[in-house]
């Protein structure tokens, strides 16, 4: 039966952690997988997920299926972050939003739904895209295409040319948008570039879909979320996908969401129906713990201020491990101007390093991150850092 079953290659970034696991050396660092290490390379639990758990620990519940979109306040919650609690869109009931199993989750259920709706449709992903974009949509039934997006040269966007590919897709082709921290490379477009991407999306009838994985790891939650309100503000139908991963330092949880902004009423009821039998035919109803964790320190004032204290807390030492690398670079002989990693935004940096670069890195100093130049910025600190900068520095030097 499965004679004829070829070995897949390894997963590009969760395969890192397998082949890092494994490694013997004793000053390897994991700059692969996007997830964020405090000052003391420990993965957080923060303390309003703790206080949450307590207190749902205190009134423990049973656990009975959920509904198949999940939590009704976990979902509101989400709402309200997204979209702003008071935003009329939401009182006018145009939004569907369903629990989804991470982020992942969310553009899988989303990728179903359009498949059902327009299988012919054209995906067009940023060049280049998180790894897993063109392989989710490819899954779903989609011919992927990219749309230019990084400019190595100028270290920054090709916005132009952007425009341009947008200008000449199809109606009804969807388009797959980073929200913030773009990943992999960390530029983000600037409000009146974004303003230049929505009017495009509108004029050619494109149908935006938004990956929004690092909110509040940018600038912060409503500056991040800024680009939500420029494509409500266009009175488009769109899709958000949210993951909460990084945010709430609740990897395994997988607790994401998926958001459909309909024309009207009626419409979302619809939407939010076959949106239920995406959810239903891949894995019937979502979990309960992480997004009752999620649900509970969102409604809950101090927690939830608590939260964005906590969340600011990592944005600020990212930014922070930015700025010592640049300098650290800089000591450990690299003459080329790295300033650009400043610039990026969220937990990435797209170093400029090349494939057999990364690979150098790797097996001569034990430092992990993708084949792509990506490097996890989130994963550094005072310890580490100095090794990761004179190891660039050898590989750079050639
Ligand atoms: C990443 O890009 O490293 C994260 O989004 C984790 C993942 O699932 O790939």
């Amino acid at each position: 039966l499965f004679a004829a079953v070829e070995l897949a290659p390894r997963d590009p970034i969760l395969g890192l952690n397998e082949q890092f696991n494994a490694d013997p050396n004793p000053n390897k660092v994991n700059l692969g997988v996007g997830v964020y290490f405090d000052e003391n390379g420990k993965l957080p639990l923060l303390k309003c997920v703790a206080e949450a758990e307590r207190q749902m620990q205190e009134a423990a519940k049973p656990r009975g299926y959920l509904p198949i979109d999940g939590i009704a306040a976990y979902d509101k919650a989400v709402q309200g972050l997204v979209f702003g609690a008071d935003h009329p869109v939401l009182a006018a009931g145009r939004v569907a939003t369903v629990q989804a199993v991470g982020g992942t989750g969310g553009l899988k259920v989303g990728a179903d739904f359009l498949q059902t709706l327009n299988p012919k449709a054209k995906v067009l992903i940023s060049d280049p895209s998180w790894e897993n974009h063109r392989a989710l949509f490819t899954n779903a039934g989609f011919a992927v295409e990219n749309y230019p997006y990084y400019d190595a040269e100028a270290r920054g966007i090709k916005v132009q040319a952007m425009l341009d590919a947008l200008s000449a897709a199809a109606a009804g082709t969807i388009v797959v948008l980073h929200a913030c921290c773009h990943n992999p490379t960390g530029y983000d477009l600037t409000p009146a570039q974004w303003d230049a991407v929505v009017a495009t999306v509108k004029a050619r009838g494109l149908v935006p879909f938004l990956d929004m994985a690092y909110q509040g790891f940018g600038q912060g939650i409503k500056e991040d979320g800024a680009v939500v309100h420029q494509f409500l503000d266009a009175g488009l139908s769109f899709f958000v996908a949210t993951s909460f991963s990084k945010s709430f330092s609740l990897y395994g949880e997988r607790v994401g969401a998926l958001s459909v902004v309909c024309e009207n009423k009626d419409e979302t009821a619809r939407v939010l129906s076959q949106l239920k039998i995406a959810i239903r035919t891949n894995y019937s109803n979502p979990p309960t713990h992480g997004a009752q964790v999620v649900a509970t320190v969102l409604t809950t004032p101090e927690l939830r201020a608590q939260w964005e204290q906590e969340l600011a807390g990592m944005r600020v030492r990212i930014r922070e491990m930015r700025v010592a690398l640049v300098e650290q670079l800089k000591a450990a002989g690299v003459t080329q101007d790295m300033s650009f990693v400043t610039r990026q935004q969220g937990m990435f940096s797209y170093s400029g390093l090349n494939q057999a670069q990364m690979q150098r890195l790797r097996s001569e100093f034990g430092v992990y991150g993708v084949d792509s130049g990506r490097i996890c910025v989130a994963a550094l600190n005072q310890h580490n850092i100095g090794g990761v900068a004179r190891a660039m520095a050898a590989v750079m030097a050639g």
